[in-house]
């Protein structure tokens, strides 16, 4: 697949995807999709999985905490003068949680539970890897392995402040109140 080809197949799924205006940047993030996804049982995007013990697909958290941290973003924006980096927001959210499609996988019994990956690995590290192989700068890596409240650096930046809060909202929604 060439650049235009991968955004477009990704955008099947994550169509905020299209909203990233650098073509080589769009197709990075396609890039981290499509390697993590080659490292997976998965045969396709939407099989990814949220987390263990739930039937809850990884690309419907993505999709949400993408269009809320756009629309809080731009309510802060109105009230008091606070401005972000919308393409930031869009970028660390298609890429914040990429390796949950390592770390959620079927057992034996074909239950959901955390991978030997998810077990060892602290959460964004394999995510913020292929990243940086992708060629992303030290602010999204930095941004990619704050989002998450298993390590102990805190993010430098507002869109990273931002997205954490949302991340924890839509996390705590699904967990606690799915489907009711
Ligand atoms: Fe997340």
């Amino acid at each position: 697949m060439d650049k235009q080809e991968k955004i477009d197949f990704l955008a099947q799924y994550l169509p905020s995807i299209k909203q990233i205006s650098n073509t080589d940047t769009a197709a990075a993030v396609a890039d981290v999709w499509l390697e993590m996804l080659r490292l997976s049982p998965w045969d396709s995007v939407d099989q990814a999985k949220f987390k263990e013990g739930m039937d809850v697909s990884l690309i419907s958290h993505v999709n949400s905490t993408v269009e809320a941290a756009l629309a809080v973003s731009r309510i802060i924006t109105r009230y008091h003068k606070v401005t972000f980096d919308e393409e930031k927001i869009i970028i660390l959210g298609l890429l914040h949680d990429v390796d949950k499609i390592i770390e959620y996988l079927p057992d034996a019994n074909g239950d959901l539970v955390v991978s030997d990956v998810g077990q060892k690995i602290q959460h964004g590290v394999m995510t913020a890897i292929l990243a940086y192989q992708a060629g992303f700068d030290t602010d999204m890596l930095h941004m990619i392995l704050t989002h998450t409240s298993t390590q102990n650096m805190k993010t430098i930046f507002r869109e990273g402040l931002l997205f954490e809060h949302i991340d924890i909202c839509d996390w705590e929604m699904v967990v606690k109140f799915y489907g009711s």
